[in-house]
């Protein structure tokens, strides 16, 4: 099992599609174990996209990141991290997939709605990051045995 931070970015939250998005990841049978609406202060703007320090886009991305409100999320399953990278598609709204969250809602490359964790070091130190640690919540889903196989005791 592995947990993801996603990011709803502030054009998601100010163009009202945030439900139709979280809608995605429930949909596929990811289970939402954090969630909670935030305006991101700069420096964990900073520290979030600190892989991206000094390449041009990186003062318009903090100033859109920081500009109005996100909703973060963790969101777990079997390999959580790659099926929600590929729920979003490419980084790029004019270039990313149809069927895709960024290929369904936006056309820009710089308002592309979602930000998920690119590998299980990034996901530990974002989630760290935008996450206390009571602020995930491990519950236990019902419908898991019928979102997985889990006859032979693993989720299949
Ligand atoms: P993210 O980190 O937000 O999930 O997006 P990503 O992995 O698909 O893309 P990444 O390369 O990490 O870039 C981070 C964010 O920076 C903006 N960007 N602009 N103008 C550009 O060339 C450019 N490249 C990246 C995007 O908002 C992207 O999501
Ligand atoms: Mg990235």
């Amino acid at each position: 099992m592995e947990t993801t931070l996603i990011i709803l970015k502030p054009d998601a939250v100010q163009r009202g599609v945030v439900g139709r998005v979280v809608t995605r990841f429930e949909e596929k049978g990811l289970q939402i174990v954090g969630m909670k609406l935030m305006q991101i202060p700069r420096a964990t703007a900073e520290r979030h996209y600190a892989p991206h320090a000094g390449k041009p886009f990186y003062d318009g991305l903090l100033a859109f990141m920081t500009s109005s409100p996100v909703v973060v999320m963790a969101v777990r399953g079997v390999g959580a991290i790659a099926i929600a990278r590929n729920l979003m598609g490419a980084t790029f709204g004019s270039k990313a997939a149809p069927g895709t969250i960024r290929g369904d809602f936006g056309v820009s490359n710089a308002f592309n709605l979602i930000h998920g964790s690119d590998s299980t070091e990034a996901a530990h130190k974002e989630l760290g990051l935008f996450f206390a640690p009571g602020e995930l919540v491990p519950w236990t889903r019902m419908i898991e045995g019928w979102v997985y196989d889990l006859s032979s005791g693993t989720a299949e």
